[in-house]
């Protein structure tokens, strides 16, 4: 087998879509810390995630929409500094799929809403300000949780229904052939599809952000 290039296989399928995703075959050779050394990136966090309500925790989507489908979101949506990137690696047997909205499609069906929508953030009772897209010195950056983030004017209310059911077709993520994703959380949203009672399958997630 050719040998792994990271930048080709990673490197330019994220900077061109906003995620790369691999089969089951294909990724035996990269370790998460091999990614986020690419990406100058840390991990900040690591979860182990699966559908079902009782060890969800507070506030976490789970608990919110148990197994039914996860809106469309960004990860830390509530932090001041959300993470950059979102590495996950799922079992095979995990029903639910995971579902991903570049922002090229979103921004074009969003048109100038996108740009001049303002929420105010709840971050565990206190509230800030922030917009759902900004463009600084790193590039794009789009922030949306339904459920943390409340409108503050039209365009933001727009976006939060138009989000609760997009009316663009997801890139669906299905972990019975894929193994690792990795999404550029600053410009894609995910989501997840729904699950199924018993469905014992589970997703590492970890999160990056830039050194
Ligand atoms: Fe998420």
């Amino acid at each position: 087998m050719a040998e792994f290039n990271i930048v080709e296989q990673i490197g330019e399928p994220l900077r061109r879509n906003g995620y790369v995703s691999f089969s089951r075959a294909a990724n035996d050779t990269l370790s998460i810390r091999k990614i986020g050394d690419y990406l100058e990136c840390n991990v900040t966090h690591y979860s182990f995630l699966k559908p079902r309500i009782s060890t969800a925790r507070q506030n976490s989507l789970s608990n919110v929409y148990g197994i039914g489908e996860f809106p469309a979101h960004s990860d830390g949506a509530h932090l001041v500094n959300p993470p950059d990137y979102l590495i996950m690696r799922g079992s095979r047997s995990r029903k639910a799929p995971t579902l991903l909205w570049p922002s090229g499609k979103l921004l074009e069906a969003l048109g100038s809403a996108a740009n001049n929508a303002e929420f105010a953030v709840n971050r565990g009772g206190r509230t800030f300000g922030a917009r759902f897209c900004t463009v600084a010195a790193g590039g794009l950056r789009l922030r949306f949780n339904h459920d943390t983030m409340k409108p503050k004017n039209q365009s933001a209310a727009t976006i939060h229904s138009w989000l609760r059911e997009p009316t663009i077709a997801p890139v669906v993520i299905d972990w019975e052939t894929t193994s690792l994703l990795v999404v550029d959380n600053r410009t894609v949203l995910h989501g997840r599809g729904r699950s199924e009672e018993h469905d014992a399958g589970f997703l590492r997630r970890w999160t990056l952000r830039k050194r």
